[in-house]
């Protein structure tokens, strides 16, 4: 049957729960088909909320055996979302016994299993699939789980109470809401650890994997204990149980998840060892165990009121992992990694049909919120209030926000009302950051006239949908000015910039200066600067500022892409000796030089180009993708030898962060001499790589250029026993496929015996694999198109929340020409009208086509 149109949620709408949870004692009887839940829940009236004698409870795919209210049998009234029961005035005791079935659970939202083992994930609704419960972060209750089951490894969250013959018991003393609820059983193997709190309390660590990973957890283990140290170092945040579990599952919908004290990882972002893992894989692991675990304070201790403030928990969150990654590896080097995925996924997102405020207003189903908005801008947001404030008076208002939001559901209006309190700055105009939808536009002209320099600004947000008018945002715009000679004259200068147009100066220099403009990326804006070839060649040369230094050379690059595509111009010498310059200065960190190297995506050129009003033609994009590597392959061909041996890391492979960076800059000089040397060196790395990082990079080079044929059937034989190097392989070759056959491999990928469809990570590596396959995906005949949407029809009923995710491939669709716009919209069409399509993909296809 289909539902009637989904409604909206609003966020005008919100009122607080009528009752109060004193706590709540689950009990669960594990079997794959027919798991009973026996929940006895003790409930109060809210005081602040009107009093009410029917209580609503949150519930899906139940099946309700008995139900209780101070021991007495009830009727509720079920319906399709949940139930509602009469209640006594005063306090109660709510017990209910369910039915449930995690082996038929496909979704893998709520109690559902993964190769034998049990497993939740309760964020955003999945504990409504679990038992009846007032399914709303701000619902907070202390939790006490009994298990009984046969598995060897039976937890959840907290500290454990009592274990035996087929049963534990734990207790969470933390209150929680019930998205942070968790429950893991199975045949696990433990890598175990312990770390004191500087406190001096021990913690018992431990980081559960399926037999035949162990030796893999290593590092996790090591990226989460310099999380703990990190945290208390930085933030003063000490971890708060006896016990922190962290268990890695295969078949999840997203990275990871921060059960308080159990945290579940996908297992692609835990297990690593040199052989299977990328030097990439190691740094997300780091960054991901971080991000998991500072959620025990921002996310846990203090959580979120409803869900539209889920960028309170996210954006914080994911600030704070990236500020650890720096402190751990290079600020310089993640920022400029954290811009270009900003622009690759959270500006393309702001300037299509999704684009949403970092605090929406209103959704349909919570999940497809959790978005590069959400995530990545509402941490540029905290990004530009701390350097707002200063570094001082943000810990300050951290310390603040700690102490007085502790055991808290919170909104952002709490959080902006700490900052001006430990601050006593007006934060109104800032707070529509958080409101306000799109990516602003900063124009820049530039005036020197008796020794007076004066920068004038102007700013624009275009309209977003929902959101026809804008307003001036609060842009924090960091500047540097330099000598022609290259000298820095004014050092990094905070300018605050809060109306549409403002003009700001600076006094008594001898000779027109060289601004570098928006140093760090101190505001997540399009800057719109009219600037010369020789300038930027300048600024990558002298800028003393890593980020605006390596985007002088992005720009010159995208200069020269463009017209490349629209004139077929070829690329001048100032462009090529330019990066001459960067490749053989050796006093820059090899990291650096790698990303200062590599040329923006197809896709990033295709926004460019959509920018400038020219319809983006994704062949002629890739095109000059191709011939411009070719020619800086061309032009560096004595350089890039040089650069390859010296870069060379000798002794056994060790994932830190400065052999990182050198294998990643070799990794650039061997896919640009792959580009002339026909895959020579490439195939001789393959044959020699003792570690994943050198394997996966020589066959990456190789598949590039149209080779590598042998060395996919020998990696295929070497690997078919590890899912998650298999995935590579996957997605490697519809990452890479020629437009002309890009139909062909996908659907070969798709047929293939080890395409395992129903596994997330899988389905990501193959229609994932070609959505960032821009000229692949866009092949003219639109049979790609077919096939994405054909796998997603497929999909949808078996796991709504990933086939929603993957729509995003169509998000841009409005960029291209009509015809392919043509194409695309009758695809979505026909996904949008298959019978019973989920609420989830519903949305998604809705606003997409606006
Ligand atoms: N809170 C998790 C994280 O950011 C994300 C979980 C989201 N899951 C979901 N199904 N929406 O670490
Ligand atoms: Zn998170």
């Amino acid at each position: 049957m289909k539902d009637a149109a989904p409604r909206a949620v609003l966020l005008s709408d919100y009122a607080p729960y009528p009752f109060e949870i004193d706590e709540v004692r689950l009990t669960f009887r594990l079997d794959p088909h027919a798991t009973r839940v026996l929940a006895r829940i003790a409930f109060r009236p809210n005081p602040a909320a009107e009093p009410s004698r029917t209580m609503r409870l949150d519930g899906e795919a139940l099946k309700l055996l008995s139900a209780l209210i101070d021991g007495e049998e009830v009727e509720p009234r079920l319906d399709d979302t949940g139930l509602t029961v009469d209640v006594p005035d005063g306090a109660f005791v709510w017990e209910a016994e369910v039915e449930i079935s995690p082996a038929d659970n496909t979704a893998l939202e709520g109690l559902y299993m993964s190769n034998g083992m049990y497993c939740t994930q309760c964020e955003a609704e999945g504990f409504r699939k679990i038992t009846y419960y007032p399914n709303r972060p701000d619902v907070m209750a202390p939790f006490h789980v009994r298990i009984d089951g046969e598995a060897p490894v039976l937890l959840s969250n907290g500290n454990p109470v009592h274990f035996g013959e087929a049963f534990a018991e734990w207790h969470d003393p933390w209150p929680k809401p019930a998205y942070l609820f968790a429950l893991v059983a199975g045949d696990l193997v433990a890598h175990p650890d312990t770390f004191t709190t500087k406190s001096g309390l021990p913690v018992a660590l431990n980081i559960y994997v399926r037999p035949g990973d162990e030796g893999k957890a290593d590092y996790a283990m090591d990226a989460l204990k310099r999380s703990m140290r990190w945290d208390e170092e930085t933030y003063g945040r000490e971890y708060d149980l006896d016990v922190f579990n962290i268990v890695a599952v295969d078949d999840f919908n997203m990275g990871a998840m921060e059960n308080k004290g159990l945290n579940i990882f996908n297992s692609k972002y835990v297990l690593a060892s040199p052989e299977t893992a990328t030097d990439r894989d190691y740094e997300l692991i780091e960054g991901i165990i971080a991000h998991e675990y500072f959620h025990n304070w921002t996310g846990n201790r203090i959580t979120c009121r409803d869900w539209f403030q889920l960028c309170l928990k996210e954006g914080l969150t994911v600030f704070r992992d990236r500020e650890f990654t720096g402190d751990q590896r290079s600020h310089a080097v993640k920022r400029i990694d954290d811009v270009v995925m900003l622009r690759a996924r959270q500006f393309r997102e702001d300037n299509g049909p999704l684009s949403h405020p970092v605090r929406p207003s209103s959704y349909i189903e919570i999940n497809n919120f959790y978005t590069a908005t959400v995530y990545e801008k509402g941490a540029e947001v905290i990004g530009m209030l701390k350097r707002l404030v200063g570094d001082e008076a943000y810990h300050r208002a951290l310390d603040l926000y700690f102490e007085r939001h502790d055991g808290q559901a919170c909104t952002v209006e709490d959080w902006l009302a700490v900052f001006q309190d430990a601050t006593g700055r007006d934060l109104h105009a800032f707070s529509h950051w958080y409101t306000q939808s799109g990516t602003p536009r900063l124009r820049v002209l530039e005036e020197f006239e008796d020794g007076t320099y004066t920068l004038h600004f102007q700013q624009e947000t275009p309209p977003t949908p929902g959101q026809d008018e804008k307003g001036p945002q609060v842009l924090p715009i960091a500047v540097g000015l330099l000598s022609p000679e290259g000298d820095e004259i004014v050092p990094t200068t905070l300018l605050e910039m809060t109306e549409s147009e403002q003009s700001f100066t600076f006094e008594g220099l001898s000779e027109k200066p060289v601004p570098s403009l928006l140093r760090g990326f101190s505001a997540p804006v399009i800057l719109d600067r009219a600037t010369s070839t020789e300038e930027r060649a300048f600024l990558l040369a002298n800028d003393t500022d890593p980020f605006t230094k390596w985007e002088a050379g992005r720009a010159l690059a995208r200069d020269v892409l463009i017209r490349m595509v629209t004139d077929d111009a070829q690329p001048g010498p100032a462009y090529l000796d330019a990066l001459e310059r960067v490749a053989r200065d050796d006093t820059l960190d090899p990291a650096f030089r790698s990303l200062a190297l590599a040329l923006p995506s197809d896709d990033d050129m295709a926004q460019a180009l959509a920018d400038g009003g020219v319809t983006p033609d994704p062949l002629r994009i890739n095109a000059a993708n191709r011939a411009l590597n070719q020619k800086i392959a061309e032009h560096l061909s004595d350089v890039l030898p040089q650069i390859y041996e010296a870069m060379e890391v000798v002794g056994p492979y060790t994932p830190d962060p400065k052999a990182a960076g050198r294998r990643s800059l070799r990794q650039t000089a061997l896919a640009l001499m792959s580009r002339t040397d026909g895959g020579k060196r490439a195939a001789r790395q393959f044959e020699t790589a003792d570690n994943m990082t050198e394997q996966m990079g020589a066959i990456t080079c190789l598949v590039r250029i149209g080779e590598g044929a042998d060395q996919l059937d020998a990696f295929f034989r070497q690997w078919d026993h590890d899912r998650l190097v298999l995935d590579k392989w996957f997605a490697l070759q519809a990452g890479l496929a020629k437009p002309g056959d890009t139909a062909d491999t996908m659907r070969r990928l798709t047929e293939h015996p080890n395409f395992d469809w129903k596994n997330p990570n899988r389905f990501r590596s193959v229609i994932g694999g070609i959505a960032g396959n821009h000229a692949g995906f866009h092949e003219p005949s639109g049979a790609v198109y077919e096939q994405v949407i054909d796998w997603l029809v497929r999909l949808d009923p078996l796991n709504p929340q990933t086939t929603a995710r993957m729509t995003t491939m169509f998000e841009t669709w409005h960029r291209y020409d009509t015809d392919r716009q043509e194409m695309i919209r009758a695809a979505l069409g026909r996904l949008r009208a298959t019978e019973g399509l989920s609420r989830d993909t519903g949305e998604m296809v809705a606003r997409i086509l606006g």
